[in-house]
This record gives structure tokens, sequence and C-alpha cells, in this order.
């Protein structure tokens, strides 16, 4: 049934390590992971890799405002991202990290095989420069008024106000947000990599049958509007590998993030006996290589990465397969509405596999965006699964457990019907392949109809009551667990955790396609157990309501000290969110320096009987003896932290910009230390 085996290596695109997942990247690991879990069922060597992407500015800032080292920063997020993925059943044969050792011999070698083919330029270019915080300034982290339509507060690359995109030299009255100091000027000298040169490679291979019709088309317009170089060098300070040979200069982000799928399957290499780096990635490799990614970076893999795998004489990808973003009840994600909902805190509160379940039923093969409405995820789930797959089971099972001794008939009732569905199979399989997971889904639930239909006609409660039917009863209930068996068998790579335990309760071996033609007769099953319980409207009330509440906790810390102190409080919480924090009044007993750090300073806190040790990043704004004495306000409820410098057991509040335009809140005199805040 199954053709040849292929070598087939997938990757999913690799999350920053700077913040969690949510249900917006899960779109994209549950499609992968489906895909790739249908091919490893019809018996091809799937290699699914991904990684965590460690480097550039954001995480270096995020790092630093949190008082840490950006590996500290990195290797708490890729355990946070690792345990999200695995309980969401993603099945990546390997996970590492583009700043590791085989990213760093990766990105070197893909550049000094393009330097060396001489596509690699180099110019000086003039940037906006943060003097404070000496540091040339990315677009995100300039902020400014907008020379469209004067919206104040808009970053330096875009304005979400008027839509208008334009350079950060455009902007009216740009500040760092850094330290909210004036940009200036400054050049340097840059890396590039001459896209041009690939111009006619690129025109071909974007024409030839690698991307979605609607994609190529668009990468039509992009080669009307001409390639243009790309910088992929960035200056000190940088978290990243340094260009060799050139100290300061660091490789940009985007360009060792794809050759982190390498580096990851580098890895996977080196730990397993008879995988070679070769056989997938050179030229002359006859494998298959598929990258899942959002619309949003088609530009990078499908005109840089193929062109910067050409000029280090590596294959290009067999294809890339871009989707479109997540919207929830009809409208982006909110913090405000809780619909900017956490894998997390998903888990918290719902089953991983009705996620992927409602995802796959949504999901084609285009870059259409697609919607999370979540009455229809209740709906969909507890008429599909539970009310329509689990239940031809249970409807089966007892019935085979307690009359039967959990024996299957050595006949098959129906071996047309088992027939019709193993044929459907080829069909599904097809949609599969084509990541036409919706019509997969469809083509299944109505052979779930048809099962149902069987046993409803049958009605084996009736039979099981009249004398002298037993063996018609045993054939049927039979013949209906065979049928529950080849549905989930095709829902295996949407639903692993409940294909797993209905395969415990059949006490099989775990279905591949092939065995799925071959019927369960004469066999010994389980004592059956639930296989999935039924969606709870207050469990997605409770899930809406706690992403609500992740956002007031991201308020309350991020304002004192980080690079969005400045921005505006957008969004309304509820009094019970506010309620929760405890602010107290409290006395700077002490304020010290802190030795290596930047922004910090080391605050003992008395709150009338109790002192605190508190991290403030007011350094740039205070000088320690300015502080002793002073009283001010403090979150005493925050979560300690361990940082770098040790814990921090709460947080004082200030307010301003940030850099030396920060200003400590103090309550009125009569205020004692300990006083709540109301
Ligand atoms: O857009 C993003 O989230 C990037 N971190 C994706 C990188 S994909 C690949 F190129 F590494
Ligand atoms: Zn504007």
């Amino acid at each position: 049934m199954s053709d040849t085996p292929r070598k087939i290596l997938v990757t999913s695109a690799l999350p920053y390590a700077n913040g969690p997942i949510h249900i917006g990247h899960l779109v994209e690991y549950i499609q992968t992971d489906i895909w790739v879990r249908f091919q490893k069922m019809r018996g091809h060597q799937c290699i699914y890799v991904c990684a965590d992407d460690a480097h550039g500015t954001p995480i270096m800032l995020r790092a630093r405002t949190e008082g840490i080292e950006p590996e500290e920063l990195i290797a708490r997020v890729a355990r946070e991202h690792k345990a999200d993925f695995g309980d969401f059943n993603i099945g990546f044969d390997n996970y590492h990290s583009t700043h590791s050792d085989e990213n760093r011999v990766c990105a070197t070698r893909i550049y000094e095989r393009n330097r060396d083919k001489g596509h690699i330029a180099r110019r000086m270019i003039t940037q906006a420069y943060d003097p404070v915080e000496h540091m040339f300034l990315p677009d995100r982290f300039i902020k400014g008024t907008c020379p469209k339509c004067g919206a104040d507060d808009q970053y330096g690359d875009n304005c979400e106000a008027c839509g208008a995109s334009y350079s950060p030299a455009e902007l009216k009255n740009p500040v760092s947000a850094v330290s909210g100091a004036t940009p200036i000027d400054k050049e340097s000298e840059h890396y590039f990599f001459k896209l041009a040169d690939f111009e006619q490679m690129l025109k071909e291979w974007t024409r030839g049958g690698h991307l979605q019709d609607e994609v190529s088309n668009k990468l039509g317009e992009w080669f009307e509007a001409g390639l243009q170089e790309w910088d992929i060098s960035r200056d000190a300070p940088y978290f990243g590998f340094e260009i060799p040979d050139h100290p300061g200069k660091f490789f940009y982000v985007w360009l060792d993030a794809p050759i982190g799928y390498q580096a990851s399957f580098q890895n996977l290499c080196d730990r397993t006996e008879g995988l070679e780096f070769d056989a997938f990635w050179g030229k002359d490799s006859d494998a298959e290589l598929y990258h899942f990614i959002g619309k949003d970076i088609i530009y990078f893999h499908a005109l840089f990465w193929p062109a910067m795998l050409h000029g280090a004489d590596f294959r290009t990808p067999t294809a890339v397969f871009s989707h479109g973003f997540l919207t929830v009840d009809g409208q982006k994600m909110s913090k405000s509405r809780g619909t900017f909902i956490k894998a997390r805190t998903y888990l918290n509160h719902l089953n991983p596999e009705y996620l992927r379940y409602y995802f796959a039923a949504k999901l084609g093969s285009g870059v259409e965006d697609i919607d999370l409405n979540l009455d229809d995820f209740s709906a969909r789930v507890n008429s599909d699964l539970v009310g329509k797959v689990v239940n031809i089971a249970s409807r089966c099972a007892g019935f085979i457990n307690k009359r039967f001794d959990g024996r299957l008939s050595e006949n098959l009732a129906e071996p047309d019907l088992f027939d019709e569905f193993v044929r459907t199979g080829e069909s599904i399989a097809g949609c599969y392949e084509k990541r036409q997971f919706s019509r997969a889904v469809r083509e299944i639930m109505a052979l779930a109809d048809r099962a149902n239909q069987y046993i409803d006609e049958k009605k084996p409660w009736v039979i099981a009551k009249e004398e002298g039917r037993e063996r018609e009863l045993h054939e049927v209930c039979s013949m209906g667990i065979n049928l529950f068996r080849l549905l989930i068998g095709y829902l295996r790579p949407i639903l692993p955790a409940t294909a797993e335990r209905s395969e415990a309760f059949l006490r099989i071996a775990p279905l591949s396609w092939a065995s799925l033609a071959t019927p369960l007769t004469g066999h010994e099953v389980a004592k059956f157990k639930p296989l999935m319980t039924r969606v709870e409207a207050k469990e997605i009330e409770a899930m809406v309501g706690d992403s609500k509440e992740d956002l007031a906790a991201t308020a309350t810390q991020a304002a004192p000290t980080g690079p969005l102190a400045d921005d505006p409080i957008a969004e309304t919480i509820d009094y019970n969110d506010f309620a929760k924090v405890d602010l107290r009044v409290v006395r700077i007993a002490k304020a010290e320096q802190v030795e290596g750090a930047e922004k910090l300073l080391r605050l003992t806190l008395d709150l009338g009987g109790e002192t605190r040790n508190v991290f403030a990043g007011i350094k740039s704004a205070y000088a320690p003896e300015e502080l002793e004495g002073k009283m001010t306000v403090m979150v005493a409820n925050l979560a300690p932290r361990k940082m770098r410098f040790g814990t921090s057991e709460g947080m004082v509040l200030a307010a301003g910009p940030g850099g030396d335009e920060l200003y400590i809140l103090n309550p009125d005199q009569g205020a004692l230390p300990g006083m709540k805040v109301k």
C-alpha cells in the first residue's frame, strides 16, 4: 500500500528564545507534526528537527532587563519551549539551539564558501546609534512620531496607527527605546550577501514547483522590484556569533537562524549511528527537504535561504510550505480579550488533542489565515471526537468485555464495509500527503458517521437481550471495534495520545498505515476505559480568564525597568486582577552599587518589621546616597526572582521612559513603612 520508502527531512520555523510558545505558534508545529507522523506511519524515514532561535538584539536586551546573561535566559526558555512542545505531543526527532557549536560551524562554513566565491560585499553604512548605551539600534528599538499621520510612540519601521512604512530616519522626535536618549547617526562597516548574484537560479527555483502557487506569484513581484543586497552583519554589542576574522562584527540573527536547521540535524547525526549529514544536505542528496513556515518569513526561506545554500554548494529545499496566521473568534489574538493564549495556559485547562484536532479540521494547503472560534471548537470536538469516534468503541466494548471475555469474533460481520473503509484510507492518505488536513478530517468523519449508522441499524443493545443471538452480537460488536480501529488509525497523525490509549485498549502494536488493512479477529482486547472526555464551557472560560491574568502580571513586571517602560498601558484589567497586586509603602534603608551590573542598584527595603532585598533598574537615574531614607512603593507579593547577582524579592515602582529619566514614586507625608496601598 505505501510506496517505496523515502528519506525526508522536515523542519518548522525556529521560535525566538525570548518568549513563550502561544497558540498562534502551535498552528505551525501541529501542522508539521501531523505531516511528519503521517509520513512515519507510511513507513518512510522522516526526521523532524527544530531548535530555539537564540540570537539577536531583543534577546540580548531582554536578558539585560532581567539582570541575567543571555545564556541563562535562553537555557530557561529552551526548557519551557521543550516542555510546551512535549506536552502538545510535537514529536521532534531533535530540538537544538542556534547558539550551539554545531551552528557556529555550519554558519561559518556557509559564510566562508559564499565569501570565497565573491558573494559577500563590504561597505560603510550610517545607522541610528544610542549614545548612552553605545549600541546601534534596530528599527524596532527606535520610537517616535509617525511622519505620515503624527501618531506618537510609533516604532522606527512602521506606524501601528496608520499602517505607513518608513525608515527610522524619517521618524519625528526619535528616541531610543533602550535608554530614552535621542539617537545619533553613526557610520560602520557592514557585510552584505549579494542576492542579485543568484537572480537566475532563484527565478528558476521559485517557479520550479517548490512553492505554493500563490507564494511564487508573490515572489514574481519581488523580482520585479529587484533583488537587494542583504545586510548580514551587526556591530557589538550583539548576542550572536562573531564573524570569523572580524572581531566586533557579528552575524545577523537571520543569517544563522535557518542554518540552525542544519545544526540541529548535525547534532542528531552526531548521536545517531548511520545518519549522515551529507545524505540529506549534500548537493547530490536523494533525500527530500521540507520547511514549514509562516507566511511572514517567506522572503527569508524562498530567496535568501536557497541562495545561501546554493552558494555554499549544498542542495536546495524540495519545498517550502507556508501557512497563514491564527485569529481567535475572528480577530487578532488579544491580551485584553484573553485570546492571546500561551501554550502553557491552554495545557492548564484543556486536552492538547482537542486543539490538534481543531487545527487539523481547519488547515488546508494554502496560506489563508485560520480562525479558532471557541464555541465552534467545543461543538466540533464534542460532536466529532467524543460523540462519533470514541463513542463507537464505548458502544461495542462493554459487550465484548462482559459477554465474550474481551475476545473479538473470528469472522468479520461485514467484510464489504471493512473493505470500503480500507479503500477510503488511500484517499485520506492522499489528503494528508498534500497537507489538505481539513479534507482528510471530513473524509474520516464521513466514515465515522457510516460506522455509527451500522451500529444504529444492528442495535446490539436489542440483540443482547434476545436469546440465541449471541453470535450475531459478538460479530456486530467486533465489527464495530474493527471500524473504530480503522478510524483511530486514520486519526493517529492528529491524535497521537488518543491513538496510543486506543492501541493499549486493543492490545496492538503502534498502528502503521499498512497494518490497517488486516482486520483484528479472534484477538483479546483490554478492559475499555473512556478515551476522551467532553470539552466543558467552564474550562474554556477559565483558560480565557487566566490569559487575561497573564497580561496583568506582565504589565507590573515590565513597568519599572524594561525597554517597554515608556509604553502606554492600553489594555484594561478588571478589579480582581488589580487586587492581586499587594502594593506596600517602604523605606529605602540601604542602596548599594552591584558589581558587574549596568543598570541595577541593590535596595534594602524596610516594610516596617520586615526587610526585603530588591534589585532595581534605576542606576542611571539615581546615586545610591540619594535614595537612602526615601519612602517609596513596592510590589510586595511578586514571586522572588533569581538574578545573576542574587534573588530579588519584589519590585519598587518608578515612572518615566528609562535611562536617566526615571522617578521613583513617593507617598505623601504620614504614610508609614508596611502600609498597604489601596
Ligand atoms: O520569525 C521567527 O519567529 C523566527 N525566529 C523564525 C526563524 S525560522 C528559521 F529561519 F530559523
Ligand atoms: Zn502613522
